[in-house]
């Protein structure tokens, strides 16, 4: 792990770029007023609601929300980590990235070694497969052309329990690394063997084309080495004959299953825009679909699809086609696989669901029909409405009141779960008319966007203080100490003195950088989506209205105040300093706010 970047740091790292250039450089921008705007390359739509102001370096997304900083934008797009963003914005304006050390002050390790481990161990893994006859021949068996082997990097891990560790563990700092990189295993005696042996290797690519994970297959069911027996950890290394068919690297800090998808990078180097991405379940499945010249094939590692992975699906291309075998276990992971969908498909999204004959795969099947003939499959693939409700209707029976009943009380809750859109009214409207059951849904507070009300009734005057202060630090200079508005008794109040003070301190702080001071803290997501309400304004409307809010808070305090001490002289409780305080709130006759609070 890399240590802490500093705030200092990422102040003037966001100080030095220009959000614009960074998002012009990924996404035309057309000048729109004040700000820039494009189709959001978040979601897909014909008219832009996607927002870049310059002055507050940030932007929004009107349709999606999608919204942050440059940096932000930076993890969305290209899927980085923070850090990794950082460096990213850090290389283009020529700065460095310093790192503080631990709390314990040991420097903490970058994760550059663990990458560059993993990918001498894919190099050396290319390097042996050359030397197996027995490899050589399966990946024929396989019908895998040169061209695909060195595209995803297909490699052999010999037998022997040593080999990874003989040619890369050559000191213990390289041990240490293998280890954490997932790539070495310790018996129960505490010695240290090779996780693959005897495997055809498939490197897992992160989505800038790193090493990060491997999957292996083996490849004949021969029992295991005399080397192994005789070293007295047969149960543990003898794969061949008790080992998965396929095994995968452990969860290392590079490699999190639920994230990752296979050939992501192949086929973001394969195609600059996509309009459909295809999820299969197999290594071999993805190798076989690009071959034969369809390179929008990815797949899960052995786990069912998660939400996450179905972002990064959709963020990918507009359109999703899960592709599962025809069996009952296949039915189930599409199932799953539509759960997962269902909170991502906002406007413009589609899912498909391709469920294949028994017997076949991808695999098999691109071999048998060609491109054509998959391409074909994957055009009359089955939408997901289709799906949904064929699913969902298939035990009941329509033609009774209960059985539609039965149908409107399955599917309420997950069509719940989409995100408010066309696509949410258009499932919710087809559910009326097969049940003829009004579809009253519940909001989903997961997913649900509070559309209707006006922002300025629903949001209270904390928030609207806190966001129209986002919208410009600059006004905290003028903020007279001690705060008044601190006695409001509000959640938020003190995090608003937080933000005034910050900006205080850091004068010409722009919007994106002060937000950013909130990263790592429970705060943080709130903030940068208050910052998002007023990514589009006038800046001298917006000083105005901050300063009303200031003012209306003051005035509630002072409400409240007046309201507990009348509460408390019911009581008879007073003392004679509060009774000369409330004599004189009363005489100060403090209108009643307008705004709600
Ligand atoms: P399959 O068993 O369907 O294999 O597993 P496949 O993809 O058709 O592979 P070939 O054609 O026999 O070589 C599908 C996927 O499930 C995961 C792997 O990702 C595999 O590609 N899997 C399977 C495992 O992780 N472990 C296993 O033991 C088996
Ligand atoms: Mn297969």
């Amino acid at each position: 792990m890399r240590g802490r970047i500093p705030d200092s740091f990422i102040d003037e790292l966001l100080a030095r770029v220009d959000i614009v250039d960074v998002i012009e450089r990924r996404v035309p921008l057309k000048k729109a007023g004040r700000e820039w705007t494009a189709c959001c390359p978040f979601h897909n739509e014909r008219t832009p609601s996607f927002y870049v102001s310059p002055a507050k370096q940030f932007f929004h997304c009107f349709g999606c929300g999608a919204h942050g900083s440059a940096i932000k934008f930076l993890m969305d797009y290209e899927r980085l980590e923070f850090p990794d963003a950082v460096e990213e914005l850090a290389q283009a304006v020529g700065l460095k990235v310093p790192y503080e050390g631990t709390r314990d002050n040991a420097p903490r390790e970058d994760k550059t070694d663990l990458y560059a481990v993993l990918d001498a161990a894919a190099r050396w893994y290319e390097g042996e497969l050359p030397k197996s006859a027995e490899a050589k021949a399966y990946c024929t068996k396989r019908g895998l052309d040169a061209e695909t082997m060195t595209r995803f990097r297909i490699g052999w891990a010999p037998a022997g329990y040593d080999g990874v560790i003989r040619s890369l563990g050559t000191s213990e700092r390289r041990m240490q690394l293998l280890t954490e990189a997932g790539m070495v295993a310790s018996s129960e005696r505490g010695s240290k063997y090779d996780r693959f042996r005897e495997r055809l290797m498939f490197p897992i690519l992160d989505r800038r084309g790193r090493v990060i994970a491997f999957g292996g297959r083996i490849i004949s069911s021969a029992p295991p080495a005399r080397e192994d027996q005789e070293a007295g950890i047969h149960a543990r290394t003898s794969q061949q004959s008790t080992g998965p068919k396929y095994l995968n690297s452990p969860e290392t800090p590079l490699f999190h299953k639920g994230r990752e998808l296979f050939a992501l990078w192949q086929v973001k180097q394969a195609n600059s825009s996509l309009a459909r991405i295809v999820v299969v379940e197999g290594y071999m499945d993805v190798i076989a679909l690009h071959q034969a010249g369809l390179p929008i094939a990815v797949a899960t590692l052995g786990t069912a699809t998660t939400p996450e992975h179905t972002e990064v699906l959709f963020r990918a291309a507009p359109d999703v086609v899960f592709c599962f075998d025809g069996d009952r276990a296949g039915r189930a992971a599409a199932w799953k696989a539509l759960e997962s969908a269902l909170p991502r498909l906002r406007d413009g999204r589609q899912a498909y669901f391709l469920f294949l004959p028994e017997g076949e795969d991808p695999d098999t099947l691109v071999r048998k029909e060609g491109k054509e003939g998959f391409e074909k499959r994957l055009r009359e693939a089955t939408p997901l409405s289709e799906y949904f409700f064929g699913e969902l209707s298939h035990d009941v029976d329509m033609a009774s009141l209960d059985g539609r009943a039965r149908l409107a009380e399955r599917a309420r809750p997950l069509i719940a779960r989409l995100p408010d859109g066309a696509f949410r009214d258009l499932m919710a409207q087809e559910l009326e008319k097969r049940s003829g059951a009004r579809a009253v849904l519940e909001p989903d507070p997961g997913t649900r966007r509070a559309v209707q009300r006006p922002v300025a009734v629903q949001r209270s005057l904390v928030r609207s203080a806190i966001a129209l202060l986002l919208a410009q630090p600059g006004v905290a200079d003028q903020v007279e100490k001690p705060y008044g508005f601190l006695r409001f008794d509000k959640p938020g109040v003190e995090l608003l003195a937080e933000l005034l003070d910050t900006a205080r301190t850091r004068p010409g702080i722009n919007p994106a950088m002060l937000v950013e001071h909130f990263s790592g803290r429970s705060e943080y997501a709130a903030l940068q989506k208050l910052m998002a309400a007023t990514v589009v304004g006038e800046p001298e409307i917006q000083r105005v209205e901050f300063f009303d809010a200031l003012t209306k808070m003051e005035q509630q305090a002072i409400t409240q105040r007046r309201d507990a001490l009348v509460n408390k002289n019911r009581e008879g409780a007073l003392s004679d300093a509060e009774k000369a305080e409330l004599r004189e709130l009363l005489a100060a006759r403090v209108p009643a706010p307008t705004a709600s609070s």
